[in-house]
């Protein structure tokens, strides 16, 4: 028998859902596609023009591990001035290559082997993987339509065992939109405190939120001191091809951040950097701008789901729609087959986040509104022919 030249654990792990599902949607033509998980926005113009000049002055050469001061300096003043949060630019914040780096980090400096992660879901698709790749197990509690996906705290009490080390969680959550409640933030906190754990809280879409106040998780009373923070620029600055993101901890974390981060990336992409500065000091008002119009575009999916019969929970934040279709008597891998198939609609099904998103479907709001109103038409016409 030939040797497997791939690890064990690499050679288990799935591909991404959302990978099968776009090769094949890539394939057709007449594609409407609510199936993007990116801001269909360019990057504002200043941030662009920032990028391009750096490049001009020369700066083409690697950066400190921990990025420039300058942009580590914006950042903590950023995350002071909305939401009273204070890290230390010198050594509590890393500038990485996306929140995706972010992630791998945290995984990668935080856990032995064995070690358990909780992981409320449905999630964004690589927290599972990103666990499993650094020796740890994902251990997923699914949240709940009824509750409005917001943390169900007594399944996350209920899957804690003495080898869990950390809680994973996303508000606004892709693939739901929900935000979490303040008052379940602290019932986590209080049970991160009790069973001393730490939480990775990725807000990578911290400012894609409607209606509602962003609860950033480390301004809770003790939390910083056990929190990783991750966040990015990809989302609320429309910058996903840029890879550039962050995370901040207390220092003894993120000193241990830094030293994988320096043996795997180095630093993150140089004019990116530059661009990011500009981004959090010049460009408040194209996020808000941005933000207004996916606000539009979440009330037209919503009535339109919610006309076409498919239950819904508002969600609040980033930029999804997450309806169940489970009532259709369609499983949701089925219900986004047939659906791309017969009407050339492309969602993503909810199973490919985790167990908790069984019988729902992804529906990403980041498009223009003809094509939505497009999609929302066929998706009518798909369910009422069942
Ligand atoms: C919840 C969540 N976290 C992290 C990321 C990674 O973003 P990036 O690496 O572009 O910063 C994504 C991207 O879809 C996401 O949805």
């Amino acid at each position: 028998m030939r040797k497997l030249y791939l690890s064990r654990k690499v050679d288990e792990l799935k591909p991404s859902g959302i990978r099968k599902f776009f090769d094949i949607a890539a394939t057709m033509d007449n594609v409407v596609s609510l199936g993007i998980g990116e801001p269909d926005f360019t990057t504002p113009p200043p941030i662009l023009e920032a990028g391009v000049q750096s490049l001009y002055q020369g700066e083409t050469h690697y950066t400190s591990n921990h990025g420039l001061i300058k942009l580590r300096e914006a950042l903590a003043a950023h995350l002071e001035n909305l939401y009273n949060v204070h890290y230390n630019p010198n050594d509590e914040i890393v500038i990485t290559v996306g929140g995706s780096e972010a992630l791998y980090l945290s995984a990668n400096a935080l856990l032995e082997p064995g070690d358990e992660v909780i992981i409320p879901t449905p999630c964004f698709v690589s927290y599972q993987a990103e666990v499993t790749l650094a020796g740890g197990v994902a251990v997923e509690v699914p949240s709940r339509f009824e509750d409005d996906f917001d943390l169900d705290i007594q399944a996350i009490s209920a899957a804690i065992t003495p080898r869990t080390k950390a809680v994973l969680i996303n508000y606004p959550n892709n693939p739901t939109g929900a935000v979490a409640s303040r008052e379940k933030l602290l019932k986590l906190s209080q049970l991160a405190e009790k069973n001393d754990l730490i939480v990775i809280s990725d807000e990578i879409y911290d400012r894609l939120i409607y209606g509602m106040e962003h609860t950033c998780f480390p301004a809770l009373p003790n939390m910083r001191e056990r929190t990783v923070l991750i966040g990015g620029f990809s989302k609320s600055y429309a910058m996903t091809g840029w890879r550039i993101g962050f995370a901040a901890a207390p220092v003894e974390i993120l000193k241990g951040l830094v030293k994988v981060h320096q043996y795997t990336v180095m630093s993150a992409p140089t004019i990116s950097q530059y661009a990011a500065i500009t981004a959090l000091k010049q460009c408040d008002q194209f996020v808000q701008q941005m933000r207004k119009e996916y606000n539009s575009r979440r009330n037209l999916i919503i009535s339109g789901l919610k006309y076409i019969g498919l239950p819904i929970v508002e969600p609040f934040g980033a930029f999804y729609a997450f309806p169940k279709v489970s009532n259709t008597g369609l499983n949701d891998e089925v219900f986004a087959q047939r659906l791309l198939d017969e009407k050339r609609v492309a969602v993503v099904p909810g199973s490919s986040f985790g167990k908790g998103g069984k019988g729902f479907v992804r529906c990403s709001y980041a498009t223009a509104p003809d094509q939505i109103e497009e999609a929302l038409d066929r998706i009518q016409q798909f369910v009422s022919s069942l």
